[in-house]
């Protein structure tokens, strides 16, 4: 994207730094923010909360699932519908109850799984790799992998659609910051591996232009005795995560990421203090994302920006409108009784629009909370 003429000005009353010592009169400052934090950005303060709507009316419009409704178990994630998607990437909730009986390929893209419940063993080219709730797994497309598990998991999926997952440029905090790559875990060629191996029939599902092909084997194809390279299935948990954070200023999500495609990003919220400085804000700013879609799912803990939301939970902001906190967050961050967040949550922000799949197209029924878009009336009481 071509840079924005670039002229720093200001106009009336303004703070002299973004996030901090407001100008009376005037407590909500807005994020005008290009390039997803990363650009031109400007601060506006209002005198009212930019989230205090009376009315909406149109498709673009904040959304909310409450995925821990979803009623679908399937034992392939190519049968779970997507609840967003665009040409980048694709979002699905899956919840597995048993074993896999076949083996998956994804040719589209890379696939990251986030384990919202339960544990397991991926089983894949490389070798065995047993995760827990909390972990990312990474699996690089065109990969053979099945999951084997005792009791149900539930995985939040996320595939880079014809694009590679890599890590965040981590600039001047140095490459060992956020989380050191030495935490990564690769999947191994071990006793558990070779003891799967048989000389049954496994079918493969290759999913390739999200189109499905299936390819029978008289043998298991995870037949692998070793390997050696740079191209592995991995896993990194959130507890792994040391997040960024400054007493004094809030920094932007972007701050936060933990993985990088072309044209989205995944970032992690993890436990963290909030800002002591009384001057400082202590809730995410109220913006506006101009050239980024944001999803987020909710997967441990109390969110502190959110009213009625819970682990489980996912929300989908648009571009085109300016989000915040919600009113008692928002109101909350003032009292200072609250010390740290213990919120643990997957953000991604996508450079083009995403689709939001309708009960038309396959999403189950009473998994959107329509009565999200009116969450943060009552702002001004
Ligand atoms: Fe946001």
């Amino acid at each position: 994207m071509k840079d924005w003429i670039r002229f720093p000005k200001s106009s009336g009353e303004c703070s002299r730094q973004a996030h901090a010592d407001f100008p009376a009169g005037a407590p909500y400052e807005r994020e005008v923010s290009r390039d997803g934090f990363f650009g031109p950005a400007t601060h506006i303060h209002h005198r009212h909360a930019p989230t205090g709507w009376s009315h909406w009316q149109g498709n673009c419009r904040p959304r909310a699932y409450d995925l821990s409704r979803w009623p679908q178990h399937q034992n392939s994630l190519w049968q779970v519908q997507p609840i967003l998607h665009n040409a980048d990437c694709q979002l699905q909730f899956w919840t597995l109850s048993s074993s896999m009986q076949q083996l998956l390929r994804n040719a589209d893209g890379d696939q990251l799984l986030f384990v919202h419940k339960g544990d397991g063993q991926l089983f894949c080219d490389y070798g065995e790799l047993a995760f827990s709730e909390g972990d990312y797994l990474l699996i690089p497309r065109g990969t053979l992998w099945r999951i084997a598990c005792k009791d149900e998991i539930s995985l939040f999926a996320i595939e880079a659609t014809d694009q590679r997952f890599s890590l965040p440029d981590k600039g001047i905090v140095g490459q060992h910051a956020i989380f050191d790559s030495n935490a990564i875990i690769t999947a191994e060629i071990n006793q558990y591996f070779l003891a799967q191996q048989d000389e049954e029939s496994w079918d493969v599902e290759v999913k390739h232009n999200q189109q499905l092909s299936t390819i029978r084997y008289p043998f298991n194809p995870l037949d692998a005795i070793g390997w050696h390279g740079d191209v592995c299935a991995l896993k990194i948990n959130w507890r792994d995560i040391r997040p960024l954070m400054s007493h004094r200023y809030h920094l932007p999500p972007s701050a936060h990421s933990t993985f990088v495609a072309d044209n989205f990003v995944v970032c992690t919220f993890v436990p963290r203090p909030f800002e002591s400085d009384p001057g400082a804000l202590k809730v995410p700013f109220y913006h506006s994302n101009e050239d980024y879609d944001e999803i987020i799912f909710y997967h441990h803990g109390e969110f502190f920006s959110r009213d009625h939301i819970y682990p489980g939970m996912l929300s989908f902001h648009p571009r085109g409108f300016t989000h915040g906190p919600h009113p008692k967050a928002y109101k909350n961050s003032f009292s200072q009784q609250h010390q740290q967040t213990n919120e643990v949550a997957v953000m991604i922000d996508t450079r083009k629009s995403m689709i939001a799949t309708t009960e038309d197209e396959g999403l189950p029924n009473n998994i959107e909370w329509t009565g999200y878009v009116d969450s943060w009336k009552s702002h001004e009481e």
